[in-house]
């Protein structure tokens, strides 16, 4: 195979294009949520494109060919999204806001919040089809994403110490402590908003 040629053929100025739309579009999502609740719903939004390396280490990781095929359609996550909220109501109110884009199809949805990872990772994660392209779109809260990037970097530390055990104990309890100050804040917000109305 030819190492010089991206993975991903010359699809890559279409998925920069398409990620770029689809950007805007979440931003407007944004502005419609935010104007109903008074809050902007969104602490941060990130989109990229996964890099070559990446991509082909998921295709040897997942048995798969390097290939543009592989990239594009057996791969979901070639265009990934990650949209960070306060509250938790702000995450569903921007997936709902997502669902409904028009040329926009919901593939796969996974409500990690709801049902949580066994090690405690929480988001809202949606695979969606637009103009013939996959994405990944992952909603969660601040305290998620906090969580979620401490735990990757472990994940990528050498496992050799023997802390293994009680730091994922104390992992798993650091996300349940937090799941449930998410739930305590909404509660919170909730309040104010019901003063103000
Ligand atoms: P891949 O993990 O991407 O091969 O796909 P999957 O089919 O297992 O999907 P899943 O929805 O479980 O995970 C997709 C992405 O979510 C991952 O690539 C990570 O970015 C993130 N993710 C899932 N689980 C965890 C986790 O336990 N910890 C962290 N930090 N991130 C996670
Ligand atoms: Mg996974």
């Amino acid at each position: 195979m030819d190492a010089d040629k991206s993975i991903y053929g010359n699809h890559l100025e279409q998925m920069n294009q398409v990620m770029d739309r689809l950007k805007e579009s979440m931003d407007r999502v944004r502005q419609e949520v935010g104007k109903r609740t008074g809050m902007d719903p969104v602490e941060h939004l990130l989109c990229r494109i996964k890099s070559e390396e990446s991509m082909r280490e998921k295709c040897r990781r997942n048995g798969l060919p390097e290939t543009e095929e592989s990239a594009l359609v057996d791969i979901h996550d070639a265009i990934g999204f990650r949209i960070v909220c306060a509250f938790l109501d702000d995450v569903y109110a921007m997936r709902d806001g997502i669902a409904g884009l028009p040329g926009l199809e919901v593939v796969r949805e996974k409500d990690y919040i709801r049902h949580a990872k066994p090690n405690g990772y929480r988001s809202y994660h949606m695979i969606i089809k637009i103009e013939g392209y996959f994405a990944e779109i992952q909603l969660r809260t601040i305290s998620m994403d906090t969580w979620a990037a401490l735990e990757h970097h472990i994940r990528y530390k050498k496992r050799t110490g023997g802390n293994q055990a009680l730091i994922h104990e104390e992992l798993k309890r650091c996300a349940d402590e937090l799941a449930s100050t998410d739930v305590s804040m909404q509660i919170i917000r909730n309040m104010i908003q019901e003063e103000k109305d």
